[in-house]
């Protein structure tokens, strides 16, 4: 069984993601760590808090994160996607039964992610931050699975970045050049795997608590992406990463140094350097690690898996 910490900014396809992860006997989830990112870190916490009580496993620890990136100010809230209260403004939330943890992200990664598999599915500022904290710490992680960025196609948040980039280019910089083996589960992919409608609904019809949590968080999802591209259906992106970690085989992968572009208004780009690490490789990916990106997806096999958990 895979030990796992899932680093997140719930987040309605976050909040999909922990619910499939709980569900999923091959994955032990041994504590969440909160990140800002589609909400205020405030609120993040107070919705894996709430989240774990609606899925009955208040025995989870939660640490509470970084409230805004390493180099930058917070950028906001995207309550025209998550809602304002993240979780798709749907009726009332249940307060929390507990508070989190009293140690922060970055010293619950430090202290709990030795042997253990990240699962960030948010910007990746707790994970860097972990990194000063403990700098062996990328020797001891069994990987790191990461839900964001795009290697060959266009962004989400601008045209050049996807939103967990965006939200701490230099965090994900970090990340990709640390020593841990990285898995990049990026807009590739995800923007391959739509749960259309009728899919949706079915998730969502189930007499469950976490069926009813999903029932008034994804219409605002879904209602985001009808407007946006006149699609009915909404991507699984954080769930998808979910799925790597319980069936990899269902993605093809290439080994390339990644890059985050910090400057400019390419801000948030990831760029694998497609030539390997064949020499001459350019300056700024000399001495990189290889970083497993997710290039091609098997999407029905991850809709079916995921839908399977949920
Ligand atoms: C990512 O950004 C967030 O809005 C989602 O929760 C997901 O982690 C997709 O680009
Ligand atoms: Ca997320």
């Amino acid at each position: 069984m895979t030990r796992l910490i899932i680093d997140t900014d719930p987040g309605i396809d976050d909040a999909m993601a922990l619910f499939a992860a709980l569900a999923s006997p091959e994955l032990d989830v041994a504590g969440l760590t909160t990140v800002f990112g589609n909400v205020t870190v405030e609120v993040a916490t107070r919705n894996a808090l709430a989240l774990l009580d609606i899925a009955g496993r208040a025995d989870i620890p939660v640490a509470r994160g970084a409230t805004a990136p390493l180099a930058m100010d917070y950028l906001g809230a995207i309550p025209h996607i998550h809602g304002e209260d993240g979780l798709g403004d749907g009726g009332d939330l249940a307060e929390p039964s507990r508070p989190a943890l009293d140690v922060s992200a970055a010293e619950f990664l430090c202290r709990e992610a030795p042997g253990a598999t990240i699962l960030a599915i948010g910007p990746l500022t707790n994970l860097a931050l972990a990194l000063r904290l403990r700098p062996d710490l990328d020797t001891l992680v069994e990987q790191v699975v990461v839900m964001g960025g795009n290697a060959l196609g266009p962004g989400n948040a601008t045209p050049a970045a996807e939103a967990n980039m965006w939200n701490d280019p230099e965090a994900a910089d970090v990340v990709f050049g640390a020593r841990w083996p990285v898995t990049m589960v990026g807009l590739d992919v995800t923007h391959q795997v739509l749960l259309p409608g009728d899919r949706v609904d079915a998730v969502t019809s189930g007499d469950t608590p976490t069926a009813r949590l999903l029932a008034r968080a994804i219409p605002l999802y879904r209602a985001f992406l009808t407007k946006a591209s006149g699609q009915d259906g909404i991507y699984l992106h954080d769930p998808s990463a979910v799925a790597y970690l319980l069936a990899p085989g269902l993605f093809r992968t290439k080994r390339w140094p990644v890059r985050v572009e910090t400057q400019g208004i390419s801000r948030g780009k990831t760029w694998p350097n497609l030539g390997g690490t064949d020499d001459p490789a350019p300056p700024a990916w000399q001495g990189r690690p290889l970083v497993n990106v997710c290039v091609e997806v098997d999407a029905p096999g991850v809709l079916d898996l995921i839908t399977a958990r949920l």
